[in-house]
């Protein structure tokens, strides 16, 4: 199958069009209005949920379970013995002509069989919380059909799913409320039951029957491939106390030949049965579904009108203006929460991935940057560290693990919203401490610098402690000992920062630079190994990335942010980036480290990893360490490397090389990573969409290849570009300004802050 006839980019429409339901995985959109929520694959698979998918959960989705992607929000079409489904899946009865198209904030489905075209455009709006399934319906012929609209639930909090459903369902209840079906999820104990919704599910066409029991529906040893209700015709108009809930609809349609007949169907939350009916009469009013998408249209429209671009390249193109600040909105929304692969079960919001999500939010929207970095703000201790993740919605318990990476993250952020806005009011906002007491952004800003220097070890690096922003190197500091040179970098990537917010404020910023050139000599000297910096020293001192060990001799990070910290000399700096190309770069990304390691390094007893070869942390091509390589080549003024990196990783380039079949995941958002050479599966690509690559690859793109950074009293650009990419144009809202800059050399310039609402400026 050739690229051309599985997907085709719109980039007219923002849109990305499939031609065939069954891809290499699901390939996902995220729909949302903030509250409620639903993950929908190009086949009608996924999942949806109100405001956290831990606990308000609304259908079943079946995890790494086979048949995949299942189940999802499907409409059986029953057309005379026929039963078919726009989304294609689940009927083994596929369309006879059939696309899919993925767009901002929304999916849509164009089939046709035996004479009857459907459109189905799937949404969630900002008038109401529910999920909108919009059909239209058209027959070449007069015919009398039947829509069978049908969505699995589940009990909302999964976890409690898997251990105790056998008792916990008898407290589940679903039922009709005057043509309204509703699912009430009255389950012991649940952690917020006051804010617990009804989940509803309506059409705009009366229904003749429907069913709330998910077996009296689908049938024993069935499948949603093949419901025995649909099969006959007819719903059994049964209810639900106690059991496995569905919300299945049997809606007669008469089509005349020619005309086309419309139905929407509703599936949503409201707080009571009274809320429930109001939404849905509001659902049901004649312009709500048009109101509803136009809303969602100029949102988009709007948001991305922020920061565009014109440039040769139209792959470049595409994914700065449309699909990367895309996925990097819905990271900064669900942090790595639930995807494809991700199960919602577990992770709330990451402080150390929300923290850079908030990087890429910035320039779009400081306020929504402000509101979650406060929220990351409250998870500090009076000591400066961070817990790991926490629960804001679920109101559980924090991961209170410390790492020596995630406090430090919040200065960086803190600092980029005090750059955008040009001003320093941000850093006066009281937030409260996670452990006792409150204070200012900027007291806490100090206090993580405070941690850092009070955690270093023997030698000076920072203790690594439960990890820095490498999960893997949980175990290089299990007695309290290992050393992170990663983070040390990092503190140097922060420290210049709080330097320059001090002076701005009238304070003394000279101790900043003083650790700095402390931290700074011990990289120049101990970290470097002769051709490229080591990366960490384990609890017993052995030096973790040197050319004397015999596993995992370069790793990625410690290179491309010594650039990015400015530690080390120049030319050691450029030596470490050289080693990249040379030993870690491959025509599918940069591998985090070589050579992969085997599960006895550094010794059988503690070893490092229990990765595969070429997996994840171990040797696979990191895509987020990746954007921090094409960042240091573009600080190096190596504008063909830059591009050479950043290109090669775009998903539509790196399925091309790879191949459809090898590399699986979505061509038009991030994966996490991709398996590497020393993996059979090299160019498989894994965890798609969240990931801190798309907010690191959305700044290497727009920050630092275009070169548009802001600055305190204006725009800086410095541009690095191949040659051949210019003239490139971009435009960029800025303090409430619009700048549209023709870059035609790779020259660093600074634009003042313009007095007019619109400022043209060639480069
Ligand atoms: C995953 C984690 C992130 C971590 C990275 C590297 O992406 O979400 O927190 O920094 O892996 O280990």
């Amino acid at each position: 199958m050739s690229q051309k006839e599985q997907y085709t980019f719109c980039d007219a429409e923002k849109e990305i069009q499939i031609n065939k339901y069954d891809t290499p995985t699901p390939w996902m959109n995220y729909l949302s209005n903030g509250t409620f929520h639903t993950m929908l694959s190009q086949a009608g698979g996924g999942v949806a949920f109100y405001k956290s998918p831990q606990i308000w959960r609304i259908n079943h989705y079946r995890f790494f379970h086979l048949p995949t992607d299942r189940s999802g929000f499907y409409t059986y079409i029953r057309d005379g013995e026929t039963v078919w489904c726009p989304t294609s899946e689940p009927c083994a009865a596929k369309p006879e002509q059939w696309q899919a198209a993925h767009g901002m904030g929304y999916t849509r489905y164009e089939a046709k069989r035996e004479g009857l075209a459907v459109n189905a455009l799937y949404f969630v709006g900002e008038l109401e919380n529910c999920l909108i399934m919009h059909l239209q319906l058209k027959s070449d012929t007069d015919k009398k059909i039947t829509l069978f609209p049908y969505v699995e639930l589940g009990m909302m909090e999964f976890m409690r799913e898997l251990q105790w459903q056998c008792y916990n369902k008898h407290q589940l209840s679903c039922y009709n409320r005057e043509d309204i079906l509703i699912y009430h999820y009255a389950v012991e104990n649940q952690p917020k039951p006051d804010e617990t919704p009804l989940v509803y599910f309506a059409a705009t066409l009366p229904a003749a029957g429907f069913d709330c029991d998910r077996d009296e529906f689908v049938g024993s040893y069935r499948s949603e491939e093949n419901p025995k209700r649909v099969e006959e015709g007819h719903c059994s108009g049964s209810t639900l106390y106690g059991g496995d809930p569905c919300f299945a609809l049997e809606i007669p349609i008469e089509l005349k030949a020619g005309q086309e007949q419309e139905v929407t169907i509703f599936l949503g939350t409201a707080m009571t049965e009274q809320a429930v009916i109001s939404a849905v009469q509001h659902c049901r009013e004649q312009d709500f579904v048009k109101r509803s998408f136009d809303g969602l249209k100029q949102h988009w429209d709007t948001y991305l009108s922020r920061f565009s671009c014109e440039m040769k390249d139209k792959t470049a193109e595409r994914m700065i203006n449309i699909w990367n600040p895309y996925q990097a909105e819905r990271n900064f929304q669900f942090s790595r929460n639930i995807s494809y692969y991700a199960t919602g079960t577990f992770r709330g919001v990451g402080v150390r991935d929300t923290a850079q999500d908030i990087l890429a939010m910035i320039p779009f929207d400081t306020k929504r940057a402000r509101e979650k970095l406060n929220l990351l703000f409250t998870q500090q201790y009076q000591d400066g560290h961070c817990n790991h993740y926490c629960f804001p919605t679920e109101g559980w318990d924090p991961v209170t693990r410390t790492h020596s990476d995630n406090h430090l993250w919040l200065v960086m952020a803190a600092y980029h919203i005090c750059l955008e806005e040009g001003e320093l009011s941000y850093l006066d906002t009281q937030v409260e401490f996670y452990d006792s007491g409150r204070g200012t952004v900027w007291e806490h800003m100090k206090k993580s610098i405070a941690f850092t220097v009070s955690h270093l070890g023997e030698r000076g690096f920072p203790l690594m402690l439960a990890s820095d922003w490498n999960d893997m190197l949980y175990r290089v500091c299990t007695k309290g000992k290992g050393e992170s040179i990663w983070t040390s970098m990092q503190f140097g990537t922060v420290l210049p920062m709080m330097e320059a917010l001090a002076e701005r404020r009238g304070e003394d910023g000279r101790l900043y630079r003083e650790i700095y050139e402390a931290q700074n000599r011990l990289v120049t000297e101990t970290a470097w190994d002769g051709a490229w910096f080591r990366r960490c020293i384990t609890d017993t001192g052995r030096m973790i990335g040197s050319e004397k060990e015999p596993q995992a001799k370069i790793w990625l990070n410690t290179q491309s942010w010594s650039v990015i910290s400015g530690m080390g000399t120049p030319n050691q700096q450029k030596t470490a980036m050289d080693s990249v190309y040379r030993l870690l770069n491959t025509p599918l990304g940069i591998k985090k480290i070589h050579p992969a390691m085997t599960t006895d390094y550094p010794s059988k007893e503690e070893a490092l990893t229990c990765y595969n070869k070429g997996c994840g942390e171990n040797g696979s091509v990191f895509c987020h360490a990746n954007t921090w390589a094409v960042i240091a080549e573009a600080k190096l003024k190596h504008a063909d490397r830059a591009w050479e990196y950043y290109t090669q990783l775009i998903p539509a380039n790196a399925q091309k090389y790879a191949g459809q079949w090898r590399y699986k995941a979505e061509p038009y958002v991030y994966a996490s990573n991709i398996f590497g050479p020393e993996s059979d599966k090299f160019g498989l690509a894994n965890v798609s969409w969240l990931t801190g690559t798309a907010a690191w690859m959305y700044i290497a793109a727009t920050q630092y290849l275009l070169g548009i950074r802001p600055d305190w009293d204006g725009l800086i650009v410095d541009p690095c570009l191949p040659a051949a990419l210019l003239p490139v144009t971009v435009h960029r809202r800025f303090r409430g300004k619009m700048y549209h800059i023709t870059i035609h050399q790779n020259r660093k310039a600074k634009i003042p802050e313009s007095a007019l609402p619109e400022c043209w400026v060639e480069i």
